[in-house]
C-alpha cells in the first residue's frame, strides 16, 4: 500500500489526528455506490473487469500497432488522455520519444487547438507510419473531434482505404458520434464502461492501449490494481486514502483551501496533471472544494519556494516520495575540490534529494505549511498501481466528506453553450 505520514501535520490535528467520521461515512457511500453518481463507482471493480474481458483485446491490438507503426497518435484531452500520459511518462519517461526503444513514438494531440502544436505534429510524424488511438467516451468532445478531422485526414491519404484498419476508437459500448462512425467505418472499437467516468477511466482501454504500445505490462498493473482496490476498501483509521481524505478534509475546514502536491521526480508532471484533474473536476463544486496545484521540487523551490514558505497561510503540502531509485547514480568526486562538493563524493544522488526533501519540508512545517508525505516503493507497474488507486479512492471519499457528488462536472458544460454558439453551431 502507499504509506502517508500525518506527521508534519500533527500541530494542525487534536492528539487523535483526523477525525475519521465523515470519512467512514463517505466510504460506505463510495462502496456501496448509495451516493450521488454513484451509478459511477464502476472504477472500483475496473482492474479485474479488463483482467478478464477486454486485457487480450488490448494487447492484441498494441501488438499489431507496435509492429506496423512507428508511431502511435493519441487524440483526447481531460480523462481521455491524463492517465496515459501519465504512466507513459512515470515509467517509460518524460522525454520518451527522444529515448532509443523499440516501442513506437507517441504525440498526444486532441487537447490543444493551438495551430503551432498540431503543425509540429504532423511535421514530427513526417512520412513514418503510423495509426490513431482517438479516445472519447461522450464521442463529440470538440477539441479531439477536430484533432482527429486533420489525422484521420493525413492517414487516409497516407493508406488509402487501408486506413480503417490503422484507426481504433475508445468510446462509449453503445452510442455518439464516434461510436456511430467506428461502426459504420469499421474501426476497432474499445469500450469506455458507462460506470466509470473519464478521469476514472485510467485503468480502462482509454488508458491501457496507450501505455501498452509504449511498453507498459499492463497485465502486472491490472493484477497489482486489484488487490490496492481490495486493500483500500478497508474500514480502518489504518487505511491510507482514508488517512489522505481525512487530513484533506480537517486541514480544509482549518482554512487550508488549496493543496500543492510537490514531487522531486520530473517523470511526475502528468502524474499531477492527472491528479489535479482528479481532484479538482471531482471536488470544485457548489462553492466548495481544495485548489490542487502542483510544484516539481527542487527546481519550483528556486521560484515558488518562497511564497509555500512566506506567502499566505492557507496551504498544505502534500510530498510524493519514491522510496526507491530506479537508478544508481553517484556524486563523483574531483581532485582539488575546487567547488566544495567532495563531502558529497561517492553519495548516491537520490540519497542526497531524500536529504534535501527532508530539509524542505522542515522548513515549510515550520512556516507553518501542514506537510503530509506519501510515498511509494518504485516508479514501476506496482507503484503506478498504488498511486492511481489511492488517489482514485481518496478522491471519491474527500468529494463525498465535502458533500458533493465526485462523478459529475456540470461547471464545465458552461463554457461548452457559449463556445457553439460563437463558433456557430446551428
Ligand atoms: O472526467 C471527465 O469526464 C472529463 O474530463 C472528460 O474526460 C473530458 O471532458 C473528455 O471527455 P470525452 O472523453 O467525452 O471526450
Amino acid at each position: 500500500m502507499v504509506k502517508v505520514d500525518l506527521t508534519g501535520a500533527k500541530d494542525f490535528f487534536d492528539q487523535i489526528g483526523p477525525d475519521f467520521s465523515k470519512i467512514s461515512d463517505a466510504h460506505r457511500t463510495l462502496f456501496e455506490g448509495s451516493g450521488a453518481g454513484g451509478e459511477f463507482t464502476g472504477w472500483l471493480t475496473l482492474p479485474e473487469r479488463i483482467l478478464s474481458d477486454e486485457l487480450k483485446q488490448i494487447q492484441a491490438a498494441s501488438s499489431r500497432i507496435r509492429s506496423n507503426s512507428q508511431v502511435l497518435v493519441v487524440i483526447g484531452i481531460g480523462g481521455s488522455y491524463l492517465g496515459a500520459r501519465a504512466a507513459i511518462e512515470l515509467l517509460r519517461s518524460p522525454n520518451y520519444n527522444l529515448i532509443e526503444k523499440d516501442t513506437p513514438d507517441i504525440f498526444f494531440v486532441g487537447n490543444s487547438l493551438s495551430t503551432a502544436a498540431i503543425t509540429e505534429t504532423i511535421e514530427l510524424i513526417g512520412d513514418r507510419d503510423f495509426s490513431i488511438n482517438i479516445i472519447s467516451k461522450s464521442g463529440g468532445t470538440l477539441e479531439p473531434a477536430l484533432g482527429f478531422r486533420v489525422f484521420k485526414a493525413m492517414l487516409e491519404k497516407k493508406y488509402g482505404s487501408a486506413a480503417k484498419k490503422r484507426i481504433y476508437a475508445t468510446t462509449d459500448a453503445n452510442s455518439g458520434l464516434l461510436y456511430d462512425m467506428a461502426v459504420s467505418e469499421g474501426w476497432e472499437r474499445f469500450v469506455v464502461p458507462d460506470d466509470v467516468g473519464g478521469r476514472f477511466s485510467v485503468l480502462s482501454a482509454v488508458g491501457l492501449l496507450p501505455m501498452a504500445v509504449a511498453g507498459i505490462d499492463i497485465e502486472t498493473l491490472l493484477r497489482c490494481a486489484v488487490e490496492d482496490m481490495r486493500e483500500l476498501g478497508l474500514i480502518s483509521a489504518e487505511n491510507p486514502a482514508w488517512q489522505y481524505a481525512g487530513a484533506r478534509q480537517h486541514l480544509y475546514m482549518l482554512g487550508k483551501t488549496t493543496e500543492v502536491l510537490a514531487c522531486y521526480e520530473p517523470s511526475f508532471r502528468f502524474m499531477a496533471e492527472w491528479w489535479k484533474q482528479l481532484f479538482g473536476e471531482s471536488e470544485g463544486k457548489n462553492g466548495v472544494g481544495i485548489f490542487p496545484a502542483y510544484l516539481e521540487y527542487p527546481a519550483d523551490l528556486h521560484s515558488m519556494g518562497q511564497y509555500v514558505q512566506d506567502g499566505p497561510r492557507r496551504l498544505f503540502e502534500t510530498v510524493c516520495l519514491f522510496e526507491e531509485a530506479n537508478e544508481d547514480l553517484k556524486i563523483p568526486f574531483e581532485l582539488g575540490d575546487r567547488d566544495g562538493l567532495n563531502y558529497l563524493a561517492g553519495k548516491d544522488f537520490d540519497a542526497v534529494s531524500k536529504v534535501i526533501s527532508k530539509a524542505v519540508s522542515e522548513a515549510h512545517i515550520k512556516g507553518d505549511v501542514p506537510n503530509i508525505l506519501i510515498s511509494v516503493p518504485k516508479r514501476d507497474e506496482e507503484g503506478l498501481s498504488k498511486l492511481i488507486c489511492f488517489f482514485q479512492v481518496s478522491c471519491g471519499l474527500s468529494a463525498y466528506a465535502m458533500g458533493v457528488n465526485p462523478f459529475n462536472q456540470p461547471g464545465v458544460e458552461e463554457y461548452k453553450s457559449g463556445m457553439f454558439r460563437m463558433l456557430g453551431r446551428s
